[in-house]
């Protein structure tokens, strides 16, 4: 409910982003074939499947299986207005393995860190960084079940809440 009502916002959102975003494909496509290409075609091909989404409203509960979560909805990932805030957006989804987080953000002025233990997200510390993505919009497929921490590592984002703990489950049984 709360991702399809952010649909649309998202959709204005990633219509801004969609020529900056081709242009680096095509970049990539150029300077390399393999893995630029690899990581390149990907984001557009997700960039595309997230406009289609969002034009036909197609993100909806039913679509149980690689769900895509839009980190923060139509505000994105930035610093947030208060430290709860992507606490108070991750308590209102259902996180299960296969789905993608999309952090959207502005390359150069976020980034996102995948952090392994509870403490280094707490205190916001970088000792165990198990992925820096640094690109912007990030797409991370969630392939493991468990408590997955991510954070911006820029100045002080992560002391200013930007940082975001979720709750990866399998699919329940029918
Ligand atoms: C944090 O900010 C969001 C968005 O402005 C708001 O909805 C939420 O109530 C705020 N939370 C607290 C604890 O102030
Ligand atoms: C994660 O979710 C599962 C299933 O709802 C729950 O059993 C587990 O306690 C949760 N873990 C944390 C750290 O919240």
């Amino acid at each position: 409910m709360d991702l399809y009502n952010s649909s649309f916002a998202s959709f204005l959102f990633l219509a801004r982003l969609l020529p900056q975003s081709t242009a680096e494909v095509r970049g990539d496509r150029e300077l390399a074939e393999g893995e630029g290409e690899e990581q390149g075609m990907a984001e557009a091909h997700l960039t595309l499947l997230l406009l289609a989404a969002s034009m036909s409203c197609l993100v909806t509960a039913s679509q149980a299986h690689q769900k895509i979560h839009i980190v923060g909805g139509s505000y994105g990932w930035k610093i947030p207005p208060n430290t709860t805030f992507y606490e108070e957006w991750a308590n209102k989804q259902s996180f299960f393995v296969g789905d993608k987080l999309v952090f959207l953000y502005t390359t150069g002025l976020q980034n996102v860190i995948e952090a392994s233990e509870e403490e280094e997200f707490t205190y916001c510390k970088q000792t165990n960084v198990e992925d820096v993505q640094f690109v912007g919009p990030t797409i991370l497929q969630l392939t493991k079940a468990g408590v997955h921490y991510f954070y911006c590592s820029v100045g002080l984002h992560c002391e200013g809440g930007q940082k975001l703990r979720v709750n990866v489950t399998h699919e329940a049984a029918a």
